[in-house]
C-alpha cells in the first residue's frame, strides 16, 4: 500500500469520526414542579421528612423489639424476635434511602453543570472555584433554610448507628463461661432420638446406607434442658449427632474405639469442627459427609478424619450401644469438646 494512499484513509476515518461523534450539548433544562410551585416543594420536603421520621421509629421500634420481647427460645419465639428485630432494622435502612433520593430528586438543585476537561491535578483557583460551587450548592438546596428536614435527617442518621451498638453492648454482661463447651448433655444411657420429632430408635430399625439426624431423648435428660426449656437450643446445638450404618467390615476402628459403634451404626457430631456449621451430607457409597459451609469432607468409616477441606480435626464421636430393649443409648458424653476449635481447647 503507497503512503499517499495511507494518508487518505486516515483523513477519512478523521472525519467519518467527527461527523458520528458530534457533540449533543446538554439536554434542555426542564423544570420539576417544585421548582416553579411553591406548595409543591414544601410537600416533597413534608415527604422527606415523613420518610426520615419512618427511620426514626424503625430504630426505636427496633430496640423496644430487643428489650420489649421475653427471651423466648422456642422456634415460634425465636422468629417473632428475628422478624421484629429485622422490620425496625429494615424501615431504619428504608427511611434514610428513599429520605435521600427523594430529597436529592424533588428538592435539591437539578441543573446541569458543564465542567470542560483540564489537566488532572487541579489549580487553586479550580479548587476554590468547586468549594464555592458546593457551597453554592448546599444553599441552592436550601438545607440552612429546612430546619426542621435537616433536623429529621441528622436525627435518623444519628440515631441508625444504635440499631448496631444496642445489641453489641447487650452483650457485655452475656454468659462468657467458657467452660459449658466442653460438654453436652449426652452420658451414659440417654436414648439416640429423631430429630425433630424426638423418638427414641431401635437399632434394629437403622438399615444399611441409612443415615439419621440424632437428639438426646427428651425424657432422659434434665428438666431444665429439656425441649421447650430456655436452654434447649444451645444444648442442642452442641448435643446434635449424624449417626449412620454401614456394613461392619467396612468400619476401620481404633483399638480403643472398637466398642464405641454398634453392628456398624456409628454416631458423630454434627457440628463442623471448621467453624461450626452443621454437616449433614452424607453420600452412602464412599461414607463421605461434607459440610456445606466450605465443603470440609469427613470419612464416616474411618473415625471421621478430614480427606478433604479446611477442617483440621475429625468429627468427635459419641460412643453408642443398645440398651436392655433395644434402644440405642450412649455409653457417654464426647471425650472432647464438640465444634471448632478455642483458644482454651486444650486438645
Ligand atoms: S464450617 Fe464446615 S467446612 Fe467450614
Amino acid at each position: 500500500m503507497s503512503d499517499s494512499n495511507l494518508v487518505s484513509t486516515s483523513s477519512d476515518t478523521e472525519v467519518a469520526t467527527s461527523e458520528q461523534f458530534s457533540d449533543p450539548g446538554v439536554p434542555e433544562h426542564k423544570l420539576r414542579l417544585g421548582d416553579t410551585d411553591p406548595k409543591a416543594a414544601k410537600r416533597s420536603e413534608r415527604i422527606v421528612i415523613a420518610l426520615f421520621g419512618l427511620s426514626i421509629l424503625g430504630t426505636i421500634g427496633m430496640m423496644a423489639a430487643y428489650f420489649g420481647l421475653p427471651q423466648d427460645t422456642s422456634i415460634a419465639g425465636v422468629r417473632i424476635q428475628n422478624l421484629t428485630l429485622g422490620l425496625g432494622l429494615g424501615f431504619a435502612l428504608l427511611g434514610i434511602g428513599l429520605g435521600a433520593i427523594h430529597w436529592a430528586k424533588s428538592l435539591m438543585s437539578d441543573h446541569e453543570v458543564v465542567e470542560e476537561r483540564h489537566s488532572v491535578e487541579s489549580s487553586p483557583e479550580a479548587r476554590a472555584e468547586a468549594i464555592q460551587k458546593l457551597q453554592d450548592g448546599v444553599a441552592d438546596a436550601g438545607v440552612a433554610r429546612r430546619g426542621v428536614l435537616k433536623g429529621a435527617a441528622i436525627s435518623a442518621v444519628a440515631l441508625f448507628p444504635l440499631s448496631f451498638a444496642v445489641p453489641l453492648i447487650g452483650e457485655i454482661g452475656a454468659d462468657w463461661n467458657i467452660s459449658k463447651f466442653r460438654h453436652t448433655v449426652w452420658r451414659r444411657g440417654v436414648r439416640l432420638a429423631t430429630d425433630p420429632t424426638n423418638r427414641p430408635i431401635k437399632a434394629s430399625e437403622v438399615t444399611i446406607g441409612s443415615a439419621y439426624h440424632v437428639i438426646p431423648y427428651a425424657e432422659d435428660i434434665d428438666e431444665e434442658v429439656r425441649p421447650g426449656s430456655h436452654a434447649w437450643l444451645d444444648e442442642k446445638a452442641k448435643a446434635i449427632v449424624l449417626m449412620v450404618r454401614m456394613e461392619p467390615n467396612e468400619l476401620k476402628e481404633e483399638d480403643d474405639r472398637k466398642d464405641w459403634s454398634y453392628e456398624g451404626i456409628v454416631a458423630y457430631s454434627k457440628v463442623c469442627t471448621h467453624v461450626g456449621c452443621p454437616v449433614a451430607l452424607y453420600e452412602r457409597q464412599t461414607h463421605h459427609l461434607l459440610c456445606p459451609c466450605h465443603q470440609s469432607t469427613f470419612d464416616m468409616a474411618d473415625g471421621a478424619k478430614v480427606v478433604f477441606g479446611p477442617a483440621k480435626r475429625p468429627l468427635p464421636q459419641l460412643p453408642i450401644t443398645v440398651d436392655s430393649e433395644g434402644y440405642l443409648v450412649a455409653q457417654s458424653d464426647f471425650t472432647e469438646p464438640v465444634g471448632p476449635s478455642f483458644w482454651e481447647r486444650l486438645k
